[in-house]
């Protein structure tokens, strides 16, 4: 690691107004109010830990992740963001994204965060078609949905939305209809999610059950290739298994992330990749929002672990996440993590099955490779 590596802060915002049935991330709902002031001093606190944790970086990229960010008050953003700009510089050119959920969007909210600072929207649509934003729970019809990506566009110079795919009971060729029709609403980058079944979620229970149906083995490959070719035409080809964008509108925040680049995760459930003087530490914050802000109140921050990663489990990391973009992996630097040598032979069979592409300095997956990418990780880990 050097001081001039990319380095990126993640905020969590934990909140929803209702909870997806199809989604695990950390987010919850409360009926009563919730008082931003105490979240922001817990922010700020938090901050405060990850400035001390990791002085003298510079801030590349600023991501409000959640949950539904777009709950937050444009105040609540701003103090995070000024607060950040004390502890560390924050590069001219950082990308400063926040993640909404058409249904908590209002045009004032968005002018104020542009105003606080963000530079860059990512909208939750996940469907066009309203039967299937029903199904998956999602309490904004595509009409609204549309309507929040036009007032995103007004406020921000670079907007993103997600789509999920693979969906219960669609077909193939509405897919290509939908995606054909989201393409020509799109900017300059997408993050198209194959429908996960996600262990414990309500979705988990119904597909135990033979009650939910999704696409799976054969029929999920031609969905993943359709989505590919549509994205390839469109000039928006995948740069990540999910993420596909035109040359050169990536997402910077995500980049870091799967080139293994360290970042400052703040906020309940937050995780953080952390370089220090003994090697680079995993930081995992506790998740429930009440009992995270009551340890930052009793001792500044709510950190729940850290651990120290062998330089073996962080090259597996960088494999793991590396191998996701289509950029491959940088072999001199998955050696500087960990000296061990990527064994000749096994790659040398992987290429012959058409899994991996060698070219000087970099290794990367095909697409038949990242169809079977969990597979393939165990196998250049082992
Ligand atoms: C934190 S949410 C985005 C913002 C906002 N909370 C929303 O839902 O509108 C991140 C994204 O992950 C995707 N996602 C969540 N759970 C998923 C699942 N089980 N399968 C596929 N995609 C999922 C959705 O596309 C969602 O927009
Ligand atoms: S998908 Fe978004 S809005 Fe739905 S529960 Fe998850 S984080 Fe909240």
């Amino acid at each position: 690691m050097t001081m001039t590596e990319p380095f990126g802060v993640y905020v969590h915002w934990p909140f929803c107004l209702a909870k997806c049935p199809y989604c695990e991330f950390n987010s919850h709902v409360r009926h009563g109010s919730i008082d931003q002031s105490k979240f922001v001093a817990a922010y700020l606190s938090e901050l405060d830990h990850f400035g001390w944790l990791a002085p003298g970086r510079t801030v590349s990229s600023i991501f409000f992740g959640g949950g539904t960010p777009s709950l937050m008050a444009p105040e609540t953003v701003g103090a995070i963001l000024d607060r950040t700009a004390e502890l560390w510089t924050v590069a001219p050119n950082a990308e400063i994204t926040l993640e909404a959920n058409p249904k908590s969007v209002e045009a004032g909210r968005f002018a104020g965060y542009r105003a606080a600072g963000v530079n860059r929207m990512s909208l939750g649509v996940q469907s066009l078609e309203d039967a299937s934003l029903k199904s998956l729970g999602r309490m904004h019809t595509s009409e609204e949905a549309l309507q929040a990506l036009a007032i995103a566009k007004r406020n921000f110079e670079r907007v993103s939305f997600d789509l999920i795919y693979a969906r219960q009971g669609q077909e193939l060729e509405a897919w290509r209809d939908e995606l054909t029709r989201a393409l020509s609403h799109a900017q300059d980058h997408l993050s198209l999610y194959q429908l996960t079944i996600e262990p414990g979620t309500p979705f988990a229970a119904l597909h135990a059950s033979g009650a939910l149906i999704v696409p799976d083995g054969e029929s999920a490959e031609a969905f993943y290739l359709l989505t590919q070719e549509l994205c390839d035409a469109a000039g928006l080809p995948s740069y990540e298994v999910s993420n596909h964008a035109r040359p050169g509108a990536e997402s910077q925040h995500n980049l870091l992330y799967w080139r293994g680049h360290d970042y400052a995760g703040v906020g309940p459930g937050a995780h953080s990749r952390i370089t220090q003087g003994d090697g680079k530490h995993a930081i995992a914050i506790r998740k429930s929002p009440e009992a995270w802000l009551d340890a930052v109140a009793a001792s500044g921050h709510g950190v729940e672990q850290d651990e120290r990663l062998s330089p073996q489990n962080s090259a597996d990391e960088y494999l793991l996440m590396g191998l996701r973009l289509s950029e491959g992996i940088d072999v001199k630097r998955l050696k500087a993590i960990d000296e061990r040598k990527l064994d000749d032979a096994r790659l040398q069979q992987l290429e012959a099955q058409g899994l991996v592409r060698r070219t000087p300095g970099r290794l990367r997956a095909t697409d038949a490779g990242r169809l079977v990418l969990d597979r393939l990780i165990v196998e250049l880990a082992a």
